[in-house]
């Protein structure tokens, strides 16, 4: 009964949405896919994603790679890629970033 209750209280206060790989993968094969490799550094539209986390910098604006500035391209796009703000909810945005961790 506690751990209910507790776990409910949880959901409602929403603290950081804690990311499923699997989920982003998903994601990733139904937003992203047609503009960007994941798994070969080869360019698509946009730029391959392989290894992101690893690289120091953006390679479209220069920023340090943190999911602060992974997470901002998603929400405005530009150059080339859509803005997807309002289309992913703070969990989705969680799960890609996961996602995008294991490239
Ligand atoms: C219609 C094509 C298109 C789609 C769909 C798209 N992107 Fe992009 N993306 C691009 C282009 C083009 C760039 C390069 C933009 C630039 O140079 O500023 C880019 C850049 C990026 C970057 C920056 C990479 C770097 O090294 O600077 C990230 C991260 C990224 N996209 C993630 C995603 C994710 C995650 C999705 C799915 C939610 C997605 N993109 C969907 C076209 C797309």
């Amino acid at each position: 009964m506690y751990l209910i209750s507790g776990l409910a209280l949880f959901a409602v206060m929403g603290t950081a949405a804690v990311g499923d790989p699997a989920k982003g993968n998903e994601l990733f094969d139904e937003q992203c896919a047609q503009c960007h490799h994941a798994y070969t550094e080869e360019k698509k539209k946009g730029p391959s994603l392989k290894w992101l986390f690893i690289k120091e910098k953006l390679d479209s604006n220069g920023k340090p790679v943190s999911e602060a500035s992974v997470t901002e391209k998603i929400e405005k796009g530009g150059n080339g890629m859509p803005p997807f703000k309002g289309s992913f909810s703070d969990q989705d945005k969680a799960d890609l970033l996961a996602f995008l961790k294991t490239l």
